[in-house]
This record gives C-alpha cells, structure tokens and sequence, in this order.
C-alpha cells in the first residue's frame, strides 16, 4: 500500500518533498504548486477579458503543459465563474467542475463548522476542502484527508489562496493506520462521503466510506461525529443514534447532517440558511392536518422543507400559537393555515386564502369573479405541459389578478403576500 502523504499548511514546515509526492502523484506531474496556481490564474484573466475556447490553452501549451494538464488547468479556471453560488470571493479559489459539484457550499459549511469548533477537527473525506476552509476558521486544527490526490492538491490551493495555515492534509485513505493514528481524544470528525451521482436508492450501504465503518474505526478517542448525507435518505435506513438535522439555503432543502456523540443535541432539527434559525424537536408524522374540504384559514403559508423532511411540522404549528392546521400537498410540501398573519423563518412564503373549490367548472366561474388573470400552476405538472396547462386556465379570463393555484383533492386558489 502506498504510504499517505502529509503537508502542513503551517508556513514554518516546508512541504517540499511531500509536496512534489503529492503532484507528481496527479496529472500535473513535473509542475510546482507555483507553475499551477499562476496558470490558472492566466488563463481567468483571459476569460474575464473575454476569451474563449483556443485562445485560453494556447498560453499553457507554450509554457510547455500537456494536453491534460492544459485541460485540468482550463477547467479550474472556468469553474470559478460558477463557484460564485456556493462561495463568496469565489475569484480566488480552485474547483475542478466535479470538485465544485460535491463541494459543501459556504454558508452550509461555515453553520456545520460552527457546530463542530474545537481543538482539532478530522475531515475525513475534504475533497476539494470546501468543508476545510470554514472549520479551519472555527476550529484551532483541521486535519483534512482525502484518497484523491487531486483532490488534495485543490484543497492545498484552496488553503493557499485563502492563507490558511492551520491544516494538515493528508493524501490517503481514511481507514489508513497512519491516518487512524492522528486521531486525538475529544477531537471530531467531518465525514461528507462520496456518493452515486444518480442513486434512486439513497441506500446506507453505496455511501463510501460507510458512517458505521468511521464511526468504529474513529469511536475510541473522538468524540463528536458529523455525517452529511443525502437529504432525502430515509432516516429507517440510518442504524445508529443521531440527531438529523435538515439544513436549508433560500427556503430550499439542501442537506442532512447526522450528529453523534458530544455533538448530538436534539433527535431532529431544522435550520433555515442564511438566517441560522434552528428549530429543535422530536419527530411526529402525525401533525394537526386538515383534508381539502376542512381547510379554513386568511392566511396560508409554504412551510421550509426541512420542517417536512425532519417531521418536525407539529413543532412549528405549536411555536407559532393556537389554531393553526396543516395541509400537506406532497412528500416535499405543506400549506399552514391561519385566521392570523404569521411570522417565522420556517414560513418561506405567504399567502391570502381566495378560495377552495372541488370541481375545474366551480374554479373558473371563481377566477373569472375574483378578475383573475394570470394563473401561476403550484402543483405538480410534467414541465413539458405546464405552459398548456396553465393558458388552459388563462385563455377563460379576462381580469389582471394575479393567483396560485394549489390543487389537493381540489383546488385552492391563492394569492401570494408582499
Ligand atoms: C462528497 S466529496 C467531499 C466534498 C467536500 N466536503 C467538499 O466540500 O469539497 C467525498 C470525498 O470522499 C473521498 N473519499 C471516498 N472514500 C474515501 C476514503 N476511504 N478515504 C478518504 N477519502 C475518501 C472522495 O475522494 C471524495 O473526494
């Protein structure tokens, strides 16, 4: 087996030797970690001055790089257009397209690194350190380790550009004896594990590496585990205690961590992102739910998915007082109902009740007296229908009004709140 690689970002320990193992071990091979950050720095200038396609490589291929390291270097360098969704200064970072596709965004990271601060923190799977930069700010150590070798170099960029200095990374695999043996007792672990783009499965078992496999083999000194798991596993597939908390960014279900040991809190919980609100209870599928025909209310809201996925609707119906009921329109969604109008982070948007009707006949004579004219559809339609679907409400109404229509059991017209 081959031995792990270890650098320290610390700028007192030259990475020298470990650093030319660790590139030669990529396909940048014969390159300093100079010689590459400058090229993809070269190469993000002449896109930003508006260049495309032959003209970005030619560069490269006169400084002497080969056609794949041409084609690594060009990727970095366009990916940093798109890194601006997930992190901010996103101009002075390094993401492969596939990196930047796994990678935790920031204000997801910055919240679980928030959560994880201490002494030394063990990301055992960094990737491309998407994770590492924000628990290298909360906590006094990161040890970030990643099987990829790339992927490790990326991460020693990210460091550089962002002038971290408290990271050790390490180029092996997580189950590693030499890896095993940085752990240190009270420390935690940061497990984002790699996963099939398009599983159907969401199964435990084809998540690499396994949570039960870090969980054993880090149990004896750590104290504290993370796990981020795809949001939509169902929680009877997880074996072991934790606390699963949904997190989400802009109202949008974004990810699950799973929280053992010193840093299980709650047995669910719900964050809504940016804000960091956090609602914290225990899991009940049976929340006060009305049908279509019981739904009274002024006021109905779309409540935040992680509330949904984490069971916790019943929790939020009591924290935002007496009378409300809900009514749940799929897997993913729910309306909150209520004669008052309500505030809370895990409302995502609110609506005026106009009105609820059972058949399309009843629903048009309605549209047509409220003077609706545009009619936004809010359920479930094959996106190749959806602009028939909805002309085939509008081309019946003359009026400017404009509704959502929800439709469970029957339809329930709704018009949203500024
Ligand atoms: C989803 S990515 C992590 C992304 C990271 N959180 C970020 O923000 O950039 C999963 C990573 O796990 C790594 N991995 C898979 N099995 C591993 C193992 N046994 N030891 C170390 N790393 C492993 C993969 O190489 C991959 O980079």
């Amino acid at each position: 087996m081959t031995p792990s690689i270890v650098i320290d970002t610390t700028p007192a320990r030259d990475p020298g030797p470990q650093l030319d193992r660790l590139i030669s071990s990529t396909v940048m091979r014969g390159s300093s970690l100079g010689s590459i950050m400058g090229a993809v720095g070269t190469v993000s200038n002449l896109i930003f001055s508006g260049a495309r396609g032959p003209p970005l490589r030619s560069p490269l291929e006169m400084e002497g790089f080969t056609p794949s390291q041409v084609e690594f270097l060009t990727d970095v360098a366009l990916t940093r257009k798109r890194s601006q969704r997930k992190f901010t200064r996103a101009s002075e970072l390094y993401f492969t397209s596939e990196g930047l596709r796994w990678a935790t965004p920031e204000v997801a990271a910055d919240h679980c690194a928030s959560r994880l601060a201490r002494e030394l923190v063990i990301d055992v799977t960094c990737g491309q350190g998407g994770q590492v930069m924000s628990l290298s700010a909360t906590s006094k150590r990161v040890i970030a380790v990643d099987i990829d070798p790339t992927n490790c170099l990326v991460t020693m960029m990210n460091c550089m550009a962002r002038n971290i200095s408290n990271v050790t990374i390490v180029n092996g695999d997580c189950f590693d004896n030499a890896v095993l043996e940085m752990v240190e007792a009270g420390c935690a672990v940061f497990c984002d594990p790699a996963r099939p783009p398009n599983s159907e499965k969401r199964e435990l078992s084809e998540i690499v590496p396994d949570p039960r496999r870090v969980q054993h083999s880090y149990g004896g000194l750590a104290s504290g585990f993370c796990y981020e798991m795809p949001p939509y596993i169902s929680m009877d597939k997880i074996d072991f205690p934790c606390e699963a908390e949904y997190v989400s960014i802009e109202g949008r279900l974004n990810r699950l961590n799973l929280y053992t040991g010193d840093l299980y809190a709650c047995e669910r919980s719900a964050v809504a992102l940016p804000g960091g609100h956090v609602l914290e209870g225990r899991p009940d599928p049976a929340a006060s739910k009305v049908t279509h025909k019981e739904i009274s209310g002024t006021y109905a809201y779309e409540i935040d998915p992680t509330v949904i996925r984490a069971d916790l609707v019943q929790t939020l119906v009591d924290s935002v007082g007496p009378g409300a009921h809900v009514l749940t329109l799929d897997e993913r969604r729910a309306l909150l109902f209520s004669d008052h109008h309500l505030e809370s982070p895990f409302l995502i948007q609110g609506f005026r009740v106009i009105s609820a009707h059972v058949s399309e006949e009843e629903l048009l004579s309605a549209l047509g007296r409220i003077g609706a004219g545009s009619v936004t559809i809010r359920y479930s339609v094959d996106p190749r229908d959806y602009w028939d679907v909805r002309r085939s409400f509008e081309e019946k109404l003359k009026g400017r009004r404009k509704v959502q229509l929800f439709k469970d059991g029957g339809f329930l017209v709704l018009e949203k709140l500024h």
